[in-house]
């Protein structure tokens, strides 16, 4: 092939060719062509290799001329395990084959290979062409797919248990109440105390359900417009009233009267205030302050919750929206995957900040409808 396109193009229009009819034409479809595409003779010599094959060598396709496949393409001493070239040469028949390259970082590429023979007047096979394409970006997304699909009918499988394992709970507490409570049963204070324990572990068993059903099954959020101080305030206010968590921490409020009012569904917002902040308070077992503060900034209306506790690890971080992820004895590992959830239904964002010993700062940001922003005050 001439590698002078100006010459080429000259010539051919001095031929009265049109430039689709020339050489060049040809080299600039085969360079067009994102997949490499590579010609080969029967001892696995480059005769040719478009310019998709410097993408994937780092080498000028003319320098792959006249060297081997394996070698020039992947630094190998003999033909490669998933190559069927030679079979091609045989057979004389196109093939296609699928495989996996290991990548330095580990992670893998899926490589897609089809080889068509190039024959001779006499039917003799002379060359094979060899086009390679890159489906990692197709697997990986086709793998995501089926992991959802996957784990949605789990989700799926896994709440009617739940629901359905809800109702025989009730009736163990219920038995539980009158077997405890029945006058004039033959029953002593150890007995009593192990009545005690199976109420009290049902009860548990059932927050847990009823948080995993709220995870799993979540409800559409109820809008309605909302002052948020409100909210914050009612949240903390039954905090206080919680005798496990006033004891040690003290509760700041820091509430800009100006917020604008923002459409959500006040109790879903209850409930992710109430789980980050419940978080924050079991972060200071010795103690601590825990901040609330609101605040209006760029079109959103700002929820901060801060804690004087121990922090969370860096590496911790990217897990602690996972669901049942959670580094505490009785955790379910629930309370933020369901905030999580519940902020992202209502178009918001939970932003983390922490370190490690000093404590943490979640903040929750919901948006506001632009009609319903405060006038500049003056
Ligand atoms: N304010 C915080 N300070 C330190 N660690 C936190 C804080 N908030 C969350 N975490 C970490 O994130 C994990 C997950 O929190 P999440 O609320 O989802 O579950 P949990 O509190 O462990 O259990 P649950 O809320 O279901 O009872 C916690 O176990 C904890 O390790
Ligand atoms: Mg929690």
């Amino acid at each position: 092939m001439s590698h002078h396109p100006e010459l080429a193009v000259l010539s051919a229009k001095g031929a009265g060719m049109s430039f689709a009819q020339t050489e060049e034409f040809l080299q600039a479809v085969l360079d067009g062509i994102q997949d490499v595409i590579k010609i080969v003779d029967e001892n696995y010599n480059v005769i040719y290799a478009n310019r998709a094959a410097k993408t994937e060598t780092r080498r000028y396709p003319m320098e792959l001329v006249g060297e081997k496949c394996f070698r020039g393409f992947y630094q190998r001493d003999e033909s490669c395990p998933f190559c069927q070239t030679s079979h091609t040469f045989e057979k004389g028949k196109p093939m296609n084959v699928s495989y996996t390259l290991p990548l330095p970082n580990g992670q893998k590429r899926h490589v897609e290979l089809s080889t068509f023979p190039i024959k001779n007047k006499e039917g003799k096979v002379e060359y094979v062409i060899e086009i390679t394409r890159d489906v990692t970006r197709q697997k990986t997304l086709e793998e995501q797919v089926r992991k959802h699909e996957r784990l949605a009918a789990i989700g799926e499988l896994a709440a009617g248990m739940a629901h359905e394992i809800r109702n025989p709970l009730s009736s163990i507490v219920t038995a539980a109440n009158l077997l405890s409570a029945e006058a004039g049963m033959p029953i002593d204070e150890e007995q009593l105390l192990l009545l005690e324990v199976v109420k009290k572990e049902a009860q548990r068993l059932n927050a847990i359900l009823t948080d995993f059903l709220n995870y799993a099954r979540p409800r559409e959020p109820q809008l309605s417009p909302v002052n948020l101080n409100e909210v914050v305030n009612e949240t903390l206010d039954m905090l206080e009233r919680d005798r496990a968590t006033n004891g040690h921490v003290t509760i700041q409020r820091r509430l800009d009267e100006t917020i604008p009012i923002v459409e959500v569904d006040p109790d879903q917002i209850k409930q992710v205030l109430l789980n980050i902040a419940m978080n924050g308070v079991e972060a200071m077992p010795q103690g601590g302050t825990l901040t609330v503060a609101t605040m209006f900034c760029n079109g959103r209306v700002h929820v901060q919750v801060a804690d004087t506790g121990v922090g969370i690890p860096e590496s911790e971080l990217p897990r602690i929206f996972q669901p049942f992820h959670s580094t505490k004895k009785n955790g379910t590992g629930l309370g933020l995957a369901i905030a999580h959830h519940i902020i992202s239904a209502h178009k918001g964002e939970i932003l983390v900040e922490s370190q490690e010993g000093v404590g943490t700062k979640m903040t929750i940001q919901l948006p506001v409808k632009p009609t319903s922003r405060p006038k500049p005050t003056p």
